[in-house]
């Protein structure tokens, strides 16, 4: 495959990620700053992917970490490894949230299962669960929407790498302000 193949075989793989709950990409390793200026990992789904825009969207509560962290520091990592194909997407980009009132959000949660819904009910991640009911209470109770938020990734980097018996590749590709591709070189693995 050409490096242009590449970068696209990639992109189209991250859009069937948010369709297709058994990818392999479904599962993306979203890393940010923490507040101590220390990196910070955590699993999330992909929920959609675009190609053109070369954005992920992830859906998350705004009361947790990586949502006040995004603030703080919109520089985010997203890391995917698919282990058919023996590839690993490291993506540099930068994060936007959208929150309560903001259409994305409100578009995500008219779209989201009753199930997926009822997860955002709880209290807020990361605290104790003893002081569930109380913090569920003041965070509107059952209405998980108040807290329902989406993060929009937009990549400006892919570092490609695939491990492979006989040679593994590695090629990077840089997209400009437009989203397209700019520059895409093979680099040592
Ligand atoms: C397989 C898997 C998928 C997950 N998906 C999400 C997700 O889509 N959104 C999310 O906010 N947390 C998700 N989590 C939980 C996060 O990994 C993390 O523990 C939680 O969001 C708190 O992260 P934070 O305190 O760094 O914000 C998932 C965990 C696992 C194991």
């Amino acid at each position: 495959m050409t490096l242009i193949e590449l970068d696209k075989a990639a992109w189209i793989n991250l859009e069937r990620a948010g369709t297709d709950s058994g990818s392999a990409l479904r599962y993306l390793n979203f890393c940010t700053v923490d507040r101590d200026g220390h990196p910070q990992a955590r699993l999330v789904v992909l929920r959609a992917a675009n190609r053109e825009d070369r954005t992920i969207e992830i859906h998350t509560d705004i009361r947790s970490a990586k949502w006040r962290e995004v603030s703080a520091n919109p520089a985010v990592t997203v890391l995917a490894f698919d282990a058919a194909r023996g590839q690993q997407l490291r993506l540099r980009g930068k994060a936007e949230r959208h929150g309560r009132g903001s259409p994305k959000a409100a578009d995500a949660w008219d779209r989201l299962s009753p199930w997926t819904r009822s997860t955002y009910t709880g209290g807020p991640p990361g605290e104790s669960s003893a002081d569930v009911e109380l913090e569920t209470a003041s965070a509107g109770g059952k209405e998980g929407k108040f807290v329902f938020g989406v993060i929009v990734f937009q990549a400006f980097q892919l570092d490609w790498f695939q491990l492979k018996r006989g040679g593994n590749r590695r090629a990077m590709f840089l997209y400009g302000s437009g989203s397209e591709l700019v520059d895409a070189r093979e680099i040592n693995p």
